[in-house]
């Protein structure tokens, strides 16, 4: 793949060390030309090294580290977010400040320096929808209906959706190449913390139900677990977002959903595949209980939720021919592996495993 001049072009991930920004980094490295570099305060994640690649250890918010990002590339990939629901409404002033404060100064300057700024931004963005009216989300059409203030939960959503309006109004009067992408529950190896090992506080569902498998606990269903959330896995997101770089005429200007409609699932069918992978793989000698929690339990107070989640992909296969092609039931080993691996090793009682 080469850059728009038909030359190898440099292109720069914001939060390569990352979930999303490591498994993007490292397919950049091996399946196309681009020099790469990647920002993050962390590179743990990060499991290829090339000439072709160079890591800057900083944050995005210490002084110079985006001007020098706009300046030395001609593409930039923002993947940075604080991007786990049990934030939202514990540390919302944090929330907004890395999800638009932080990355307003990438958006004027990208845009001053008429450089391609893929964004990723997020899903949550369409904001609640009820299980009644669950028409797939559309770039085009759908509604974004936000809870009340005093629901901290929607902090995200709403700094997210003014930084895609900023980027928007950007593009329309200003001349800025973008491209936005919104990614629908992402899951796969090297994804959230285990609490009490690498973090603390509250992972995504994934890492949740992990840490309950690994430490022999109950998974915890939030109300009941009824929710739905339809799971894409990360090569088949990472393959799309290569295919957008790949097409920057197709692209620019455009706002993108990326997400597998087709592995739609409530989160206690979700639990329920988990923890017949695990069983059938590992064989503790353990009866798993699924224990329905509050929101406000789980949570705290100001949490609030979205029953249904279904990307409508409509726009993304047609302008790209993109699809995605990997179920549940074949991503869910890899990914329960790549957990056991990492951390059963730390938790008494898998030794020898
Ligand atoms: C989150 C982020 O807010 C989005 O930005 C992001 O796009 C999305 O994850 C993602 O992974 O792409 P959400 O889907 O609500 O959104 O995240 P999870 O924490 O994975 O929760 C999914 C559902 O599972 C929620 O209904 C939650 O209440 C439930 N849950 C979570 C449980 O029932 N048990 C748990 O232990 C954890």
């Amino acid at each position: 793949m080469s850059g728009n001049s038909g030359q190898p072009s440099r292109i720069c991930v914001l939060g390569g060390g990352g979930f999303l920004g490591s498994h993007l980094v490292e397919e950049l490295i091996e399946k196309t030309a681009f020099e790469v570099e990647a920002v993050d305060t962390t590179f743990e994640k990060l499991a290829v090294s090339s000439k072709r690649l160079r890591v800057t250890q900083a944050s995005i918010e210490d002084p110079g580290v985006i001007d020098s990002a706009v300046m030395a590339n001609d593409i930039l990939i923002s993947t940075t977010a604080l991007c786990n629901p049990a934030l939202y409404n514990s540390q919302p002033i944090d929330v907004i400040n890395a999800n638009y404060t932080h990355l307003v100064p990438l958006v004027e300057l990208c845009s001053k320096q008429s450089r391609w700024l893929i964004h990723y931004s997020t899903c949550e963005v369409y904001g609640k929808m009820s299980a009644a009216d669950s028409a797939a989300m559309n770039e085009a059409n759908s509604p974004m209906i936000l809870g009340p203030v005093n629901k901290e939960r929607w902090t995200y959503a709403c700094a997210k959706q003014l930084l895609e309006r900023l980027i928007w109004a950007y593009g329309k009067h200003a001349g800025l190449a973008f491209t936005i992408i919104r990614p629908f529950n992402v899951i796969g190896p090297r994804m959230d913390f285990i609490p009490g090992i690498d973090g603390e506080g509250v992972p995504r569902v994934l890492a949740c139900f992990m840490k309950a498998l690994l430490k022999r606990e109950p998974l915890q269903l939030v109300e009941g677990g009824g929710n739905r959330r339809a799971f894409i896995y990360v090569k088949d997101f990472t393959q799309a977002v290569l295919e957008i770089i790949g097409n920057p005429g197709r692209c620019q200007g455009e706002i993108l959903n990326i997400g597998n409609p087709a592995n739609d699932v409530t989160i206690s069918e979700l639990a329920e595949k988990m923890v017949k992978v695990f069983q059938t793989r590992y064989k503790p000698q353990h009866e798993y209980r699924l224990q329905s929690v509050t929101a406000e339990e789980f949570y705290g107070p100001g949490y609030d939720d979205s029953e249904v989640r279904i990307p409508d992909i409509e726009k993304i296969s047609k302008l790209l021919k993109w699809q995605p092609v990997t179920t549940l039931d074949q991503m869910l080993p890899t990914v329960i592996e790549d957990y056991f691996t990492r951390y059963a090793s730390d938790i008494s009682g898998w030794g020898g495993q």
